[in-house]
Parts: structure tokens; C-alpha cells; sequence
């Protein structure tokens, strides 16, 4: 499966989810998740990020590898997106922000 990792938290360009051909990009306030049921590995997905957040689960770094886990959960009860829609504003701003886990919201 593949991964959405932090730096999308915040960022949440939405490039991603009109590649994918399962529809199994998930959207909560601010962040996506992949369903790693629905994934099929197919890898378009990953370049179209522009805060390069999109990981195969075999190359997630290893400070990341919480977000698998995080991923399959959030996915479980966030609504499916489709249609690309406007980042947030100061989208830009948090881009390669560390630290952004704990601004996650659910
Ligand atoms: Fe969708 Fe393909 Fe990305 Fe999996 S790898 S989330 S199937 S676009
Ligand atoms: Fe997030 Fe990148 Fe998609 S920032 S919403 S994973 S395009």
C-alpha cells in the first residue's frame, strides 16, 4: 500500500486524489489518508504530491512509519475524496514543517 505522511498535514494540496484510480484517498480537516484496503499499489499517486508526502509502505522512512497505522485508522472514518479542491491558504507556509503531527485534526 501507500502511505500519506505528515508533511501533507496542513499542506493537503488534494493533487493526489484525482490520479487514483480506486478512489481510496480519505479527507479529515486537514490531512488525507489512503485506505491500504483499496490501495492497489498502482504509484500514480506519488509524484502528483507537491510536499512529496505519498511513500510506498516498503520506502516510508523510518520516522514515518507510525503514519501506516495512522493511515488504515483515520481511513476507516473519514469521508472519500475525489475532486481536487483549493489547498488552505497558508498552505505553502507549512510545507516541509516539521513537527506537524500534533496539529493533526480528526
Ligand atoms: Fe491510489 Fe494508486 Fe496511490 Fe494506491 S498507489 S493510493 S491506488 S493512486
Ligand atoms: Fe496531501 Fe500531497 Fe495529497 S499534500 S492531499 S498527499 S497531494
Amino acid at each position: 500500500t501507500f502511505v500519506v505522511t505528515e508533511n501533507c498535514i496542513k499542506c493537503k494540496y488534494t493533487d493526489c486524489v484525482e490520479v487514483c484510480p480506486v478512489d481510496c484517498f480519505h479527507e479529515g480537516p486537514n490531512f488525507l489518508v489512503i485506505d491500504p484496503e483499496e490501495c492497489i499499489d498502482c504509484t500514480l499517486c506519488e509524484p502528483e504530491c507537491p510536499a512529496e508526502a505519498i511513500y510506498a509502505e516498503d520506502d516510508l522512512p523510518e520516522d514515518q512509519a507510525h503514519f501506516l497505522e495512522l493511515n488504515a485508522d483515520l481511513s476507516k472514518s473519514w469521508p472519500v475524496i475525489t475532486e481536487q479542491k483549493d489547498p488552505p491558504a497558508d498552505a505553502t507556509d507549512w510545507d516541509g514543517k516539521p513537527g506537524k503531527l500534533e496539529l493533526l485534526e480528526r
